[in-house]
């Protein structure tokens, strides 16, 4: 699976919510396992794992029931609600590639049974996916439903760029990013809360960032040049806070693979 496989999905990707609960044949999972553990981290610094469940496996508030489950397990510390946004995007992107439907779950949670935390490591979140008979790709990008590159961007002359990060998912579909700096370097803020919303989004929000700067990645992978993350605190602008930045560099070699 190429780079630019993965890219061309940002654009025809959707969530899915009805699948056909067959599992998959053998041989699809043990193809998409190994891509799996080839995935790229945004910190390598922070240990995780993935698991897989089945139906019995999981329990929902939301009436979504898939053959299989994609979960992440991590370390809590530092940027590691990023890193699972960033590792669990490109399964997303992979199952979109291969016609395979996916969702991410933020209310979904390992069912009575099924532990929490594995080797240290504690449950974050967790994608189904499977197949369906429902449309799995969009055919335009007027389909997403999305905010103008002008709500969340001030950055001149990185609109194609910055397309494939405001086509990214996001729970609930807040979209609560914000791109600013230059061509150079890309500064990724998330959207302040108040009180009530951090309760409910102040963790998915930092996933949504994570998956936003693998888009990102990608789209800078797309025109040659290479992405690097840094995390040392910023500034943001007014109403917003600073999660990242992404240095834009002239190099041949590929930080994503
Ligand atoms: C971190 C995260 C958590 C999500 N949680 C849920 C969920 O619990 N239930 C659900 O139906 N969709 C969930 N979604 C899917 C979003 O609602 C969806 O991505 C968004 O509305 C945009 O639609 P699209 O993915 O079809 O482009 C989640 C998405 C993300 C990124």
């Amino acid at each position: 699976m190429t780079n630019s496989q993965l890219y061309n999905a940002i654009f025809r990707r959707k969530s899915t919510r009805k699948y056909d609960m067959a599992p998959l044949p053998a041989d699809r999972l043990v193809k998409l396992k190994e891509f799996a553990s080839n995935a790229r981290p945004l910190d390598e610094s922070i240990r995780y794992e993935f698991a897989y469940l089945g139906s019995a496996d999981v329990r929902n508030l939301l009436p979504i029931k898939a053959p299989h489950y994609i979960c992440m397990y991590s370390e809590k510390k530092g940027n590691y609600l990023m890193n699972t946004g960033f590792l669990l995007q490109q399964m997303d992107l992979y199952f979109s590639d291969n016609n395979l439907a996916s969702c991410w779950l933020g209310m979904a949670k390992p069912a009575k049974g099924v532990p929490m935390l594995m080797n240290g490591l504690e449950f974050v979140i967790m994608l189904a996916f499977g197949n369906t008979t429902e449309i799995i790709h969009r055919t335009n990008t007027s389909e997403f439903k999305r905010k103008n590159l002008s709500e969340i961007s001030s950055v001149v002359g990185a609109d194609a760029l910055l397309e494939a990060a405001r086509l990214a998912p996001s729970a609930s579909n807040t979209q609560a990013w914000f791109f600013s700096g230059d061509l150079d370097v890309i500064t990724v803020s998330r959207k302040k809360l108040n009180l009530l919303k951090a309760q409910v989004y102040g963790k998915m929000n930092q996933i949504d960032i994570g998956i936003a700067l693998f888009h990102l990645g990608l789209s800078v992978d797309h025109i040659g040049k290479m992405a690097s993350y840094y995390f040392d605190e910023d500034v943001a602008p007014n109403g917003y806070e600073f999660m990242a930045k992404v240095k834009i560099s002239k190099n041949d070699l590929a930080r994503i693979r």
